[in-house]
């Protein structure tokens, strides 16, 4: 398997086999972490990381992978640099390729992404946009399979606004690799018709099954894995907490639901989420929305503390995972095969 010089920018890009490769690739390099074995196999390169969104976990996955693998790193955030103000993404793809060995992007439009990978001749990783969120679904493959020791045939249930990066990326994902995929919400947030029939076709070839429903109990009967995600993504604007709350605070993931699960089952967020009164939006939207829905009167919104507190959950070796993903998409993408 050679990826050498492809963009990671979603895993539509990719076939299964490509897909399960870097999945094996991350254990095999989250063994050698553990195990204390350098990998400085890069250590002659230099990346890029743009953020135009606010992150933990991918820019310290990208940061920690890349000075692992003995890279030089630079971030730019959102006020750092002259792209988009007084540079278009086009001319910024152009100067940053000639300067670095690889580009990370967290942004707005996955058409910058796709603009930064077309002019800057060199690896583009996407870090999210508001489609897709491509480097996440490899983490939770991962994780996954750490808990079960397969993916194919595994029933997987994703609750919440799924046609987000999230629910998009998840479903394309379990259509690769097999998984039988089940969105639980109503229906004006299910994903495109467009990419459902792109992953229904993609679907054929694999295995899996891909299916909607607006029953939380039907949906998450005897499954594998409940997965949700916040109700609210990065640069939607404020006013659409009202409308969401409305659509979503009856899906909000409790024990009931888990229990209602396989007794195996496990509970995954893409982190961050709100589960308690801690975080400054969590406070806020408990105390606007509290009365009218009283779900989220403690600032536990898509899921609750109780279970994301409980041993359901794996949340934690998931955001992990994140950062072994992340490094196997980079040294796979900027070197020769490794097996
Ligand atoms: N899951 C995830 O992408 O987290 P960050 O927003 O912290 O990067
Ligand atoms: N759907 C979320 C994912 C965060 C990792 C967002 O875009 O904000």
């Amino acid at each position: 398997m050679n990826l050498k010089t492809r963009n990671f920018i979603t895993l539509l890009d990719f076939t299964p086999q490509e897909i399960n490769y870097l999945i094996d690739l991350s254990a095999h390099l989250k063994d050698e972490k553990y195990e204390g074995i350098p990998h400085k196999h890069l250590s002659d390169k230099n990346i890029v990381l743009l953020f135009q969104k606010d992150s933990t976990r991918t820019r310290c996955a990208f940061e920690v992978g890349a000075l692992d693998l003995g890279m030089g790193v630079t971030f730019l955030g959102p006020s750092g640099s002259q792209m988009n103000k007084k540079e278009s993404v086009k001319d910024t793809a152009r100067v940053l390729g000639r300067m670095y060995d690889g580009i990370e992007f967290r942004g707005y439009k996955q058409k910058d992404v796709e603009a930064l990978a077309e002019f800057s001749g060199v690896p583009v990783w996407n870090g999210l946009t508001d489609k897709y969120h491509p480097t996440q679904i490899l983490a939770d493959f991962l994780t996954i399979k750490e808990k079960f020791g397969y993916l194919k045939g595994i029933n997987f249930t994703y609750i919440g606004d799924s046609r987000n990066n999230m629910g998009n990326s998840l479903m394309i994902g379990s259509a690769k690799l097999g998984l039988n995929f089940i969105g639980v919400a109503p229906k004006e947030l299910w994903p495109d018709k467009d990419l459902i029939d792109v992953c229904l076709e993609i679907a054929k070839d694999t295995g899996a099954t891909i299916k909607f429903t607006e029953d939380k109990m039907e949906g998450t009967k005897d499954v594998d894995v409940i997965y949700t995600d916040v109700w609210v993504s990065m640069g939607e604007p404020k006013e659409v907490w009202n409308t969401r709350l409305e659509q979503l605070n009856n899906y909000q993931v409790d024990m009931s639901l888990m229990k209602n699960a396989k007794s195996t089952a496990i509970f995954m967020h893409c982190l961050p989420a709100f589960h308690d009164k801690e975080t400054e939006v969590g406070k806020n939207i408990s105390e606007e929305f509290g009365t009218l829905y009283p779900r989220v009167k403690n600032g536990e919104m898509e899921v609750t503390d109780e279970v994301i507190e409980s041993n359901y959950s794996v949340v934690f070796q998931e955001a992990e995972n994140r950062m072994h993903t992340i490094k196997a998409v980079m040294l796979a993408t900027m070197s020769d095969s490794y097996e």
